[in-house]
């Protein structure tokens, strides 16, 4: 499968030497997978595992090891065209790549974040944790997911499985804690949040000293608990193509006894990591094995053959940029720049009603869908418009409940271009945190996959926030909040007679999203076309007849500089000045201003 190439076949066979050696678990579920996907497999372990072994190597200081780090990105950046590396595990990683077609873009911040691991970790609560390890685990789960899909096997998760799915990820990775305290606690390390550390007075002090007490062992025993709670989501597989399927149920067993070995050291546990008994894996593997031979007899793979360097150019993760780095958006070609409009006079969120795609085709006698593929053109430009004007909020109506009515055709078009833009990712290196509003129930999942992986990827950018709305309906949104509302209610966590504005806008599926203070609709059509009815309430409208297509970022500061020329009030009695009423977020009574 490595063709004539020596030193690619040396590669892949270190690669699956190190997974054999490291993580012995690791290589008996590669073992149930069938042979033409194992190299991938053993590739992307091995490369996971070297930049984490760079990242934690203490005999040398952080910044020593971050730079380490770093130079290995920055080679894999260099090497991916070529399809070959001198270093044995990137040259199996880049022709795993090339071959499967891997976006290694989507590891970026997974190996960046092995790079800020240096400076050493502290996790307030679970949800801080969580973020982190979904931060780093769900890109290398994906890659995996991705090289099963290429071969014809997709391990399709269902939406409603996605959660199962994640947790299940934070009981892998919390098994791994308890599993290497020992090493962790010797080079200074305790992967483990406050609030659970907290929770048994003396624990983390104890653990400090590496000595073992009754509020460590009642530490432990929590924590297996809720490991092996994460890790038992038999929902998971159901439906799953029995390959797969088998191999993610056998890492559950495994991690159950993992667990069981962690229970059972006791004291031990701050020496060295417990395992489990040989017999104990073999009484798991072995019907696990015979049920993997099966599933795959009759499955029929697509297995890519050996790639020529440059033949597929899967982009690679460029380097990481400097913590809190960002490039400026390309100038617009005119040269023109923004206004000068002191901050406190932009408007906070603009909400904008993308119209005219589909006139903008007809008259180049173009088919619709070229229309929307000008519109994604131009969400990029005004997205450059928005960064440069300094605006905070940009939300986007890209695809609405009832687009589903229109041709079929013409659905997969925008979705597929949807799909097509967040792959390529346009605004990975501005300060642009995207965020996606709408319903989950009827996307592609791997287009909600993508959102998802944007949206976390993102989510400590401070700059512009772009969200999308995909598959969203103001109507929609109201109703589910007034489930929401009703739930709570039924609960007995509300009282109906009580419910406030705020409870209810605290019940809205995306709680943080502001009021928007611009609303601005392209095409020439004055409707709101159930657009945000809750955040725009007292939003300035603002409409133009020029296409989407046509819009450019002038256009953006041009509908700026008008909203700072209107007389903000509110229902209050008009004052002076353009922002009389600097709030927007609390109404002040009456008849709509
Ligand atoms: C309305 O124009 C536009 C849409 C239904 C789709 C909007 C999608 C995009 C702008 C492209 C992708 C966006 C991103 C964020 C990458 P229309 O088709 O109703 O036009 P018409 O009124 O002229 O028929």
């Amino acid at each position: 499968m490595t063709g004539d190439d020596p030193a690619l076949r040396a590669a892949y066979r270190l690669c699956r030497r190190r997974t054999k050696g490291q993580d012995p678990a690791e290589y008996a579920l590669i073992q149930l997978v069938p042979a033409a996907l194992r190299p991938a497999l053993h590739a992307l372990w091995a490369a996971a595992n070297a930049l984490d072994d760079l990242g934690d190597d203490r005999t040398a200081p952080a910044a020593e090891r971050a730079a380490r780090v770093e130079a290995w990105i920055t080679a894999l950046h260099r090497e991916l065209p070529t399809g070959s590396s001198p270093d044995p595990v990137r040259h199996a990683l880049v022709d795993t790549a090339n071959r499967w077609r891997l976006d290694l873009t989507e590891l970026r911040d997974a190996m960046a974040q092995v790079q800020d691991d240096t400076r050493g970790r502290h996790f307030a609560d679970w949800a801080e944790w969580r973020a982190w390890g979904r931060d780093n685990l769900l890109p290398w789960f994906g890659q995996v997911r991705t090289v099963f899909d290429r071969a014809g096997v997709p391990v399709a998760l269902r939406l409603d499985t996605r959660e199962a799915y994640e947790e299940f990820l934070d009981g892998v990775r919390l098994t791994d804690i308890l599993t290497d305290l020992s090493a962790d606690l010797a080079q200074g390390d305790l992967l483990l949040p406050a609030e659970a550390l907290d929770l048994h007075s003396g624990a983390a002090a104890d653990l400090a000293r590496r000595r073992w007490s009754p509020a460590v062992g009642a530490l432990v025993t929590h924590l297996t608990g809720l490991a092996r709670q994460w890790v038992a989501q038999e929902a998971l597989t159901r439906g799953m193509h029995p390959g797969p399927a088998t191999v993610l149920d056998t890492m559950a067993a495994l991690l159950h006894a993992q667990l069981d070995a962690v229970d059972a050291a006791g004291p031990a546990l701050l020496r060295s990591p417990p395992r489990p008994a040989l017999r104990t894996r073999a009484r798991i593997l072995a019907p696990a094995r015979a049920r993997a031979a099966l599933a795959w007899r009759l499955t029929p793979l697509t297995v890519p053959p050996p790639q020529h360097p440059g033949a597929h150019r899967p982009p690679a993760p460029a380097p990481p940029a400097p913590a809190d780095t960002f490039l400026r958006p390309p100038p617009h070609p005119s040269g023109e720049r923004p206004p000068g409009i002191p901050p406190g006079d932009l408007p906070a969120h603009v909400a904008v009603i993308m119209d005219g795609n589909g006139r903008w085709a007809r008259q180049r006698g173009l088919p619709r869908h070229e229309g929307h593929r000008a519109g994604a053109d131009a969400v990029r430009e005004v997205v450059h418009g928005a960064l440069d004007i300094g605006l905070r909020h940009l939300t986007l109506y890209t695809f609405s409940t009832e687009n589903w009515n229109r041709d079929p055709e013409e659905v997969d078009a925008i979705l597929g271009l949807l799909r097509r833009e967040l792959a390529e990712n346009p605004f990975r290196d501005l300060d642009v945190r995207l965020r996606w509003h709408g319903r989950a129930g009827r996307l592609p999942p791997d287009l909600v996959d993508v959102l998802h992986l944007r949206e976390r990827t993102t989510r400590a950018r401070t700059g512009l926030t772009v969200t999308m709305c995909i598959d969203y309906g103001g109507r929609d949104e109201l109703t589910r909040t007034a489930a929401a509302l009703a739930g709570r209610a039924r609960a007995g966590r509300l009282e109906p007679g009580l419910i406030t504005e705020g409870d209810f806008a605290r019940h809205l599926p995306l709680a943080d999203l502001p009021d928007v203070d611009l609303l601005w609709r392209t095409g020439g059509e004055q409707r709101v076309s159930n657009f945000l009815p809750w955040h725009t309430a007292y939003a300035e409208l603002h409409f133009t007849p020029g296409l989407w297509p046509d819009t450019d970022r002038r256009d953006l500061w041009q509908a700026i500089t008008a909203y700072t020329g209107r007389q903000r009030h509110h229902g209050a009695t008009p004052a002076d000045g353009p922002s009389a009423v600097p709030c927007p977020t609390a109404p002040a009574g009456g008849p709509g201003g």
